[in-house]
């Protein structure tokens, strides 16, 4: 017993110095927002919807994911966004929990909320128009929360951290003088700042965005294996090592690991 107290004590000031540090390691120095790990704050906005009943015209779009991948990763939770929340396509990937506006007599009852992430642009017309923050969601998702001949609601929204399932996945397009990576299934805050590839002993290498979510390079990576490193909206971090085989060919997606 009088051992294991003293041990107690003598560690304390070690573990407030560690707990300190641990909630500090996501502040960085220019003083960007910390780690998203809980909900930002709720706001209004309205929302839409289109394409078919089954979601059809919804699973492609302006972030630049692929029909198949948006089928399978973010099913019919999606949303297009108005250029006030798009952000020229910065905000690809992040998640919203929507809910409509008590008292409208369109909702529906219950109040559910849904999750939905980002996957295409709603040009700046009608209700899209700047500088009105406004979700265009897929049919199935907005019916979730109001009833279709309502047409437009008012909701409320907030970003949300996402919740993917497996790792993020990296399809690799182009040519070998012009190598194009989407990124997509990003969890965390979900919307990527930054991209960067080492291709065997090369160095660290930053892409560009070209749009979307599609990452380019001049980097000479073929026959080579390939590491990725995310930066996210709230500055976190991850470095997926070796995730790409040396014979990797264009056309292929690769799944490295993932934010929460
Ligand atoms: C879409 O959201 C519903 C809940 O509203 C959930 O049950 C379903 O798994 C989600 N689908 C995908 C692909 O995330």
């Amino acid at each position: 017993m009088a051992s294991t107290s003293k041990a107690l004590i003598l560690s304390s000031p070690l573990m407030v110095i560690l707990m300190v540090v641990l909630a500090n390691a996501h502040a960085l120095p220019n003083g960007r927002r910390l780690k998203m790990s809980k909900p930002g704050p709720w706001k209004d906005a309205h929302a839409t919807f289109y394409g078919g009943e089954d979601g059809s015209e919804t699973f492609g779009g302006a972030c630049g994911y692929e029909e198949e991948q948006v089928k399978e990763m973010y099913g019919l939770n999606t949303t297009a966004l108005s250029t006030a929340l798009f952000n020229d396509g910065e905000t690809c990937g992040a998640c919203y929990e929507i809910k409509c506006a008590k008292g409208n007599e369109w909702c529906k009852s219950g109040q559910n909320s849904i999750f939905v992430t980002a996957t295409n642009f709603c040009p700046p017309t009608g209700w899209c128009s700047t500088p009105n923050e406004h979700f265009d969601l897929s049919q199935p998702a907005f019916l979730q929360i109001a009833e279709y001949k309502a047409g437009i609601v008012p909701v409320q929204y907030r970003r949300v951290p996402c919740k993917k399932q497996g790792g993020i996945r990296f399809t690799i397009t182009g040519n070998p003088d012009f190598i194009l990576v989407l990124i997509a299934n990003v969890g965390g805050a979900g919307d990527v700042t930054k991209v960067e590839v080492k291709g065997g002993n090369l160095a660290w290498t930053s892409l560009s965005r070209n749009w979307g979510q599609k990452w380019e390079t001049n980097a000479k990576l073929v026959g080579k294996e390939l590491s990725f490193r995310i930066t996210i909206s709230d500055g976190e971090t991850l470095t997926s090592r070796k995730v790409v085989p040396k014979d990797w060919q264009f056309g292929q997606t690769f799944e490295g690991k993932n934010f929460i």
